[in-house]
């Protein structure tokens, strides 16, 4: 979609399975370049990064079928190793068939991944620790030239990069020796990872701890259920509590939201769990639930960071947000501030004043997250509001208008 009308003031009521996770569905299917076979993964979002990521695995020879949420990806012999450069600059998880290929091939001409401008979003960590692995890398016209089979050896991150980790995932399932990687991160979506690549014969432990073992063995293809989506469930519950809602979220682990429903308790919302469940009932308005600081995992997820800032725009009280995970990752408050939220940037803080209401107005969407922090304040703002280059909300999340309106909410897409 290109454009998204809102017409807020009414609150989010009714209960929503959860889709599949976009950062979990991305890395396990850049790593079907490295495994021989058919792959059928379900939960499968339908979301526009899995559709350019389908697009660049037929580009290397493998071939991909869709129905409903299942999708199938057939291996093949001998996988390309240049991948579509356009499509590769259209999101960042592209960089992740760098170590699929060389697991694979031992060689790989990646183009430079795109993805949303967070920040500089450098690739040191992955090209660094791939290089202490005897992999040769040479940058040349916009592409990562890689060269050689990794060997074995202990690689150390000095920061807990997601993409890093699952790239040396990646990359040792070929090493010519086990691979242990230290300071990894430990997003769930890593371990979802690692749950598949071991159902395709991979010996890895530690997946979740921060430090890999990974033991080269045969692969072979698997099925695989992709791991629920704990960002899009922190939107929707973002949603609820910034408009007086209740919502039931189901198909999703509350254990991987924990940091996000505990800043949300504090904000006065009545929070059920159960294994599968979340169900949240907001005040008519929410209290200021005290500072968020973003980390790696288990932290306050930084993805979450927008929207949550969203939901706090009308609490009462002030809200600190410190940002420790992107250098450029308040691009949406603009947006929030035409909506007539009270935000003061300053040494990579963001201090949200809590107003009264917030009115329609005219926006236009910067990457993922800050598009659905856009949404949640226009959801809870009087009157309407107008989204432009909305594209970027279909990124990450499938079906969002029909979704919206099963929830009560006054949206139209064009
Ligand atoms: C993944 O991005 C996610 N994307 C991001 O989600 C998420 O925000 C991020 O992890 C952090 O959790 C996918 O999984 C597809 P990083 P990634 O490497 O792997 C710096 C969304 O909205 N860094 O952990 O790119 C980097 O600049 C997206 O769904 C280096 O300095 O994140 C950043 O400041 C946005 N050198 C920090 O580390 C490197 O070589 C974290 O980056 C790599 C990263």
């Amino acid at each position: 979609m290109e454009e998204l009308y809102i017409q807020g003031g009414r609150p989010l009521r009714g209960t929503l399975a959860v889709q599949g996770s976009k950062n979990a569905v991305l890395p396990i299917l850049a790593a079907t370049a490295a495994i021989p076979g058919r792959v059928v993964l379900s939960n499968c979002p339908p979301i526009r990064d899995v559709a350019v990521t389908r697009g660049l695995l037929e580009g290397l020879g493998l071939s991909t079928e869709t129905r409903g949420d299942l999708l199938r990806v057939e291996g093949c012999r001998e996988p390309g190793c240049a991948p579509d450069p356009e499509l590769a600059a259209r999101l960042r998880s592209s960089v992740l068939l760098l170590g699929a290929l060389l697991a694979r091939r031992g060689e790989a001409e990646i183009p430079l991944p795109g993805g949303c401008l967070l920040g500089a979003r450098p690739l040191d960590l992955h090209l660094s620790a791939l290089e202490a692995l005897g992999v040769r890398v040479r940058c040349e016209n916009n592409r990562l030239l890689c060269r050689g089979r990794p060997k074995g050896g202990t690689v150390r991150l000095r920061y807990p990069s997601v993409g890093a980790t699952e790239n040396l995932l990646l990359a040792a399932l070929g090493a010519e020796g086990p691979v242990c990687v230290l300071g990894a991160a430990r997003e769930p979506e890593i371990r979802d990872l690692a749950d598949f690549l071991s159902a395709c014969g991979a010996r890895i432990q530690g997946a979740g701890s921060p430090c890999l073992r990974i033991v080269p063995a045969p692969l072979h293809g698997a099925a695989h259920r992709i791991l629920p989506d704990r960002m899009e469930a922190a939107t929707w519950l973002c949603a609820a509590a910034a408009t007086g809602g209740s919502i039931t979220l189901t198909e999703l682990c509350p254990a991987h939201l924990a940091p996000v429903l505990e800043l949300l308790g504090r904000a006065g919302c009545s929070l059920r769990l159960t294994e599968r469940r979340v169900s949240l009932r907001a005040p008519a308005r929410l209290e200021a639930p005290g500072p968020v600081i973003t980390g790696p995992y288990p932290a306050f997820p930084t993805d979450a960071q927008a929207p949550m800032m969203a939901a706090l725009l009308r609490a009462r009280g002030c809200t600190l947000f410190r940002e420790t995970v992107f250098e450029a990752r308040y691009r949406h408050v603009p947006g929030l501030r035409a909506l007539g939220a009270e935000i003061r940037l300053s040494d990579g803080l963001a201090r949200v004043r809590g107003v009264p209401s917030l009115r329609g107005a005219e926006l236009r969407a910067t990457d993922l997250r800050g598009a659905a922090a856009m949404v949640i304040a226009a959801l809870s703002a009087q009157g309407e509001s107008h989204i432009r280059e909305a594209w970027h909300l279909d990124r990450g999340y499938g079906s969002l208008v029909p979704r919206l309106q099963s929830l009560g909410a006054r949206a139209e897409a064009i």
